[in-house]
């Protein structure tokens, strides 16, 4: 290599699961047991910053600039990656990585997807390899199987169908730009890693019956997607949703709240007469999934019934690839 500075600054935005995975086939190489689909959003992402130098012989992390020792859980992740993508593309060189999560402090959102995403852009970019969206969508999995899916905007299927040897990758399935998500504000820290969980999960009896609902759920969806069949849509990630958390309830962990639980049931009733349904990524925030005719509605609504839980509407990222 040159002797110019190897660096550069990439971002990726936040995705949530309509049909969601969990559990993985292969914990090393982060291969997950079935398919999945999701939404990118706009406004909240992260950045990432990849300096490589010669004279380095470690990775030195910095998270929302502060600097993380190496027996931090997040240290070793991110140097798990980066051995991973350097053995990948021989790369010799270590880095000094700045990662920064541009979400509101405690918003629950899972910002691995956006981390490793930006990440995964970063630390190709900054060594000049130019690899395609694919590609990246690959190479982003390593880091969290979310990940995956952040490279790409609009609905996004990560699919498992695959022999390629870089394994499962992303794809943009669709575009849906009426769609609007309403994030309502029910966080609680997080009890345990979905990592931890997903081990759990694999255990149970009724793991497999999770994987046969998933594998009907995404044909489902797929057709409802393409006939933009809004109602049907809903009740299939509703209802992905509500299985995913009864298994998790089977392995002894709830991350689910009383205010989750008080905006299910305001979703609940109020569905059959405007359109909206929601989901749950593994932890206590509650997605309402509606189209933007419906936001003045649901607006009045939620603000006639919500007392103390604040929400905010986001709509889906749409447009070029950063
Ligand atoms: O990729 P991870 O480890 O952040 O796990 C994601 C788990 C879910 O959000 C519940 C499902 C999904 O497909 O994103």
């Amino acid at each position: 290599m040159d002797n110019k500075t190897l660096t550069n600054t990439s971002s990726a935005n936040i995705n949530i699961a309509l049909i969601k995975y969990w559990g993985k086939k292969d914990e090393l190489k982060m291969i997950p047991n079935c398919s999945s689909i999701s939404i990118t959003l706009n406004k909240y992402y992260s950045k990432t910053t990849v300096t490589y130098l010669d004279n380095l012989d470690e990775d030195i992390l910095y998270f929302n600039n502060e600097l993380i020792n190496n027996s931090d859980d997040f240290k070793k992740r991110v140097v798990r990656f980066m051995n991973q993508f350097r053995k990948l593309y021989n790369i010799k060189l270590h880095a000094i990585i700045k990662t920064e999560n541009l979400v509101p402090t405690k918003a629950g959102f899972a910002s691995s997807a956006s981390g490793f995403a930006s990440l995964a852009k970063a630390a190709s970019r900054a060594y000049n390899l130019n690899l395609d969206d694919k590609s990246l969508s690959q190479l982003a999995r390593l880091g969290s199987v979310s990940a995956s899916r952040s490279i790409y905007n609009n609905i996004v299927k990560l699919t498992t169908n695959t022999k390629e040897p870089m394994g499962p990758y992303s794809f943009e399935l669709a575009r849906w730009e009426s769609l609007r998500v309403i994030v309502f504000n029910t966080v609680s820290e997080k009890a345990i890693s979905s990592r931890e969980a997903m081990r759990l999960a694999l255990k149970l009896n009724s793991y497999s019956l999770w994987i046969e609902n998933t594998k009907r759920d995404l044909l489902e969806i797929e057709k409802y997607i393409k006939n933009k069949d809004f109602v049907n849509f809903g009740k299939v990630i509703q209802n992905n949703a509500i299985m995913l958390h009864r298994l998790i309830n089977e392995t002894g962990i709830n991350y689910l709240t009383n205010d989750s639980l008080k905006v299910i049931s305001l979703i609940e009733k109020i569905q059959s007469t405007i359109p909206i349904y929601y989901t749950m990524d593994a932890g206590s925030v509650v997605f309402g999934i509606t189209e933007s005719r419906y936001i003045d509605q649901l607006t009045k609504y939620f603000n006639n019934n919500l007392d103390d839980i604040t929400y905010e509407i986001l709509t889906i990222k749409n447009g070029e690839l950063d």
